[in-house]
């Protein structure tokens, strides 16, 4: 047991999928996975443990935002031996041929800041994904019906954003889409050993100001818990 985490020793696998909401780690571990058993409820951030194709796999919510994400990341590689971690969420598309329910592989993230630029100081740290599970999900991606886009994505501190200069700049140089969690996730993955990717859904963009109705998310999501889940267990390349 962790600060933020009930499950014993041994309740968490080495491959974790970690969805901000912990609705949709229960919806994912209940529509995906064998035998999905509750290991943490603490403060409601749901985690479940349960098999995919024979292999086991947690599906734990990591809340909304950097500082959210890193106590859960932290406590699962440090004190129960997460090896590789993928964070399955949803962004703002931010270019204009990035459509809603498009899926996104995060190959790296930008930030303003993140809980590690403290650490950092005057370093601009690059984070990126595991080449090995990105390379597995793009393969995954090509082989289902839906538009796939590879590329860097933003980490935002903030969702009510009060910078369009900012985001003029993240466009015109090629950021694919927004969300507030992939690059401390990634620059955790890299200090401590583990692999990382972020397979988002796209839902809702940020120039048409156009969203994903709610009824139709779920439905949408269930390609990016299948790509990420395939690319964790894809034999080494
Ligand atoms: N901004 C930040 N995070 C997000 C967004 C957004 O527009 N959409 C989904 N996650």
């Amino acid at each position: 047991m962790t600060t933020h985490i009930g499950a014993v020793s041994g309740d968490i696998a080495e491959t974790v999928l970690l969805p901000g909401d912990p609705y949709r780690a229960r919806w994912a571990a209940e529509s995906f996975l064998d035998k999905p058993r509750l290991v943490n409820e603490t403060r409601g951030m749901l985690g479940y443990t349960g098999t995919w194709n024979g292999h086991p796999v947690t599906i734990q919510g990591s809340g909304m935002g950097m500082p959210s994400l890193s106590i859960y990341v932290n406590e699962l590689i440090r004190d129960f031996g997460a090896k590789t971690l993928i964070r399955i969420g949803s962004c703002g598309g931010m270019q204009d041929y990035v459509g809603l329910r498009d899926v996104i592989l995060a190959m790296t993230s930008s930030t303003l800041t993140s809980p590690s630029s403290g650490m950092f100081r005057e370093l601009n740290f690059a984070p990126c994904a595991d080449w090995s599970l990105l390379q597995a999900a793009a393969s995954a991606a090509a082989k289902r019906d839906v538009k796939t886009h590879i590329g860097g994505i933003y980490s935002s501190d903030v969702f009510y954003d009060e910078r369009p200069d900012l985001n003029e700049q993240l466009v015109r140089h090629g950021i694919l889409g927004v969300e507030m969690e992939a690059a401390e996730l990634y620059t955790l993955a890299a200090r401590h050993d583990c692999r990382a990717l972020a397979v988002l859904t796209v839902s809702d963009h940020l120039a048409t100001g156009a969203a994903l109705p709610a009824a139709d998310r779920e439905t949408s999501f269930g390609d990016m818990v299948e790509i990420a889940l395939e690319a964790a267990f894809a034999p080494a390349p």
